[in-house]
Parts: structure tokens; sequence; C-alpha cells
């Protein structure tokens, strides 16, 4: 078991952290020079027409590739179901930034939208699944014939307690370094594998006047993303895993490592970083103002979708430092909340996401792989026929900055952390504080 280590996360921290994510939800700045696309406001929710059922929708997806994703499985799904109009309730902000905090504070109002998008893993099993506020699935997976159709490794990261609680939409990537590959050309230069590569790549790069690697920690799980890269190449699959168990202290030597070399990659980011997104970091390395960047794949749904680059042509793509071979994973899930009015309709939108043909019509766009065993690779372009076949012979690991490797309320202490790091590059101070976190929320 992979993921075993999820299992034992405590539900009450988490529904704990995120209340206090729903209180202190954040204020927007203004900043993010390049596209502001995913910081638009949420579509309003409209009333469905007359006769119609309505369907709420619930997501972060409301830009960037993602949204393009979005709207092509719902146009599926209201072909199929002529019957029922969909309320697409996204809120903005990558990575769930204030969408997860109005979720809970409608989750705990008694007041669930249809479905909505939860990670697989310990936002799911040890959130809204352990707190009683989701139906089981078991049923639906018996009557589509699932069981074999999603790995089992991703069943197990929506499964608690024998229930299955969600339906996986995709696969996405956490551990990807992204490159301009007009840069890297001009310079002579090779995509770096090892972080001694990584170093003597940025100092030439630095040299040459040109922004080694982009970041954009504006919303600070960015910083905490290219972190958790940092930690998997450094530690290797069974260690970092073992930060989510107890096994390893953040208070180890290993750990502190792991922290000097973060802090020596920050000496080759973009003076601006924290005035930008994600997406507006992943546009520096589409438009050559940076040569890499460290992102989740739905950067390649950006690239791709959004700005129509070609995969190894226009952006090319390596695992970060000695990360190959291990593939971080996020997976973007929908479930059937308790309490909905129509749960038939919510069940049919599940059938659709969680069928061949749903899969196929949203991932190529969003730059994911499918969840299924079964899809069409053909739909997929270079980058992702090549990661269905990398996820197949990689070493798995949840990601933490998306939630799926520890409880919300470490997550949280975690990016604050991190984002303190950025500018004070204290590696003392951020140990001692993560430890603690560690000791409250895994260690119990
Ligand atoms: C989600 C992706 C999304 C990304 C940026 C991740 O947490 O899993 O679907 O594209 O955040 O918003």
């Amino acid at each position: 078991m992979k993921f075993k280590h999820l299992a034992i996360l405590s539900a009450l921290l988490l529904l704990m952290g995120i209340f206090m994510a729903a209180c202190g939800s954040e204020t927007e700045t203004d900043a993010g020079e390049a596209d502001t696309e995913n910081e638009a406001e949420a579509p309003a929710s409209e009333a469905p027409a007359e006769g119609k059922k309505p369907l709420e929708i619930f997501s972060w997806w409301t830009g960037a590739g993602e949204e393009a994703g979005l709207l092509a499985l719902i146009e599926l799904f209201e072909e199929k179901h002529p019957d029922v109009e969909v309320i697409n309730a996204a809120v903005a902000g990558g990575a769930g930034t204030n969408a997860q905090a109005v979720l809970a504070s409608r989750m705990q109002g008694d007041d669930p939208p249809g479905t909505f998008q939860i990670h697989g893993g310990a936002a799911l099993n040890t959130g809204w699944a352990a707190a009683g506020k989701m139906e089981p699935l078991n049923d639906l997976y018996e009557e589509q014939g699932w069981y074999d159709k999603f790995p089992e490794d991703l069943i197990e990261l929506v499964t608690s307690d024998g229930d299955i609680y969600s339906v996986p939409v995709n696969i996405h990537r956490s551990n990807v370094l992204w490159y301009n590959v007009a840069i890297f050309e001009e310079h002579g230069l090779t995509p770096p594998t090892t972080f001694d590569e990584f170093f003597a790549v940025a100092e030439a790069l630095q040299e040459a006047g040109v922004t080694p690697l982009a970041l954009g920690d504006r919303e600070p799980w960015t910083a905490s993303h290219l972190l958790e890269s940092v930690m998997l190449g450094k530690l290797g699959a069974e260690k970092y895993n073992q930060l989510w168990t107890g096994e390893l202290k953040f208070d180890s030597l290993e750990f502190t490592d792991v922290m000097e070399t973060f802090s020596q990659m920050l000496d080759y980011v973009n003076d601006d970083h924290a005035a930008r997104n994600w997406q507006d970091a992943s546009q520096m390395v589409a438009n050559g103002d940076a040569a890499m960047n460290v992102m989740g794949d739905w950067a390649a749904g950006y690239f791709a979708t959004d700005l129509n680059l070609e995969p190894n042509k226009d952006f090319g793509w390596v695992a970060p430092p000695g990360t190959e071979g291990m593939f971080m994973v996020v997976t973007d899930t929908f479930g059937l909340p308790k309490g909905v009015e129509d749960p038939e309709v919510v069940k049919d939108f599940l059938r659709v996401l969680g069928s061949v043909e749903g899969q196929d019509v949203f991932n190529p766009l969003k730059g994911s792989i499918p969840a299924r065993v079964d899809a069409d690779v053909s739909k997929y372009n270079e980058y992702g026929q090549q990661t269905i076949e990398e996820f197949k012979k990689s070493t798995l690991t949840p990601s933490l900055a998306h939630n799926s490797a520890a409880p919300a309320g470490f997550v949280q202490q975690f990016n604050q952390a991190v984002n303190i790091f950025v500018s004070s590059r204290n590696v003392d101070q951020f140990i001692q504080t993560v430890q603690a976190a560690q000791d409250e929320h895994i260690n119990q």
C-alpha cells in the first residue's frame, strides 16, 4: 500500500485547519503583471431555465486551461442530460486557495454544492469523508464496473474505512520542471536532472542575463510546491513518505540539507516572485523571460490549451533534480455530499466524469492524464502520452502542497512557514516551526 500513511491522519485536526482557513480567507492583493485570468470573479450562479433540474458544480477552475477542461466536461454532460442545467460555481485562486475556505463554510452551514472538487488523499479521507459529510459511492463503482478501471493506488486515495467517497477525473503530476527550449538551445545548455547540474545551469543562465527559475508565490502554496520537489529529490520517496508518518523528523540532518538546497535555489528566482501567481510564473517561461519553472502539469494545459504552445518545441520538461522515476500525485476528484437536493443528478454527472469519454474530453485540455486505465491515448499530446507511460512505472508519492499527504492544519502551518522562509532564509527557524507542526498534527 503506497499510500497507507494517509489513512492515519486526523479528521478533527483537518477540520480545525479548514475552519481556520475559512475564518482567515485570504484577501487578494494587486499584482501579477501577466495573465490574471485565474483571479477573475467566479461566474455568477444563475437560476436554471424553467423545467430544468439544476446541478451546481463547485471547483477552482476559472482560467489558464483549467476552465476549458471543465467547460468541455459540462458541455458533454448537458448533451447527455438535456433536462439538467449546470451551475458553474467555480471560485478563483490556484490550488483552491479561496475555494476551499468557501467550501468549508458551505459544508459547515449544511449548504453543500451538488458536487465539488477535492483532492484524493488526506483532504477527502480525513476531511469531509471522516466528518460523515459524504455519501459512499461503492454501489456506483459496482454499477459502472469501475473497480478495475481505475488504478488500485488511486482508488485507495479516495477510500476510507472500506468506503469509496469520490470519483477521480484525472491524475496530475506535481514534480515537473518546465523549460523554455529556445533559451536552452541558444545557450547550449542541457536541462538539469541532478542538483549539481541545476546549479551549474542556473549559474550559466544568470551570467548570461537570463532569469534561471520563475516563481510566483503571491499565493504561498507555490513555494511549498517547489519545496516538495526538492524534498522528494533530496530525500527519495521512502524518506519523503516517512515525514507524513512521523518516522522522519523535520529537525533531522537530512531535512536541514533539503532546506539549504532550497535556499540556494531561491538565489536564482525572479525578483518580483511575490507579485505573481502560478500562471504568471509559467508565462515567464512561455515568453522566454525565464528559463525554468517547477509547477504541476496544469501548466501543460496552460501552455498548450491557452497559449497554443507546442510540446517539445516551445516548452520542454524533465523531472526536477533527483526525482526521475518518482511521480508526485495530485488527483482531482468529485463526490456526492450528504443532503443534496437531487442525488441522482449528481450521480449522473459522476457517471459522465468517470467514463472514458468524459475523461478524454477533460484531460487533454487540462494537462492531466486520465485517471482511467483504458482511456484513448491518441487524444493526448506528446506530454500527456509520455506522462501516461511514466505514471505506470514510477514510484508514486502524495503531494503535500495539494493536501494529499498531511492534514490541512499541518499544510496551512507549513505554507505560512515557507512564505516566511522565502524572505528570511532562516533554516533553523523554519525547521523549528515545522517540527512543532509535525508534533502537533502528525506525531500523535
Ligand atoms: C489542482 C489542479 C489545478 C491547480 C492550480 C491543483 O491543486 O489539483 O487541478 O489546476 O491546483 O489551480
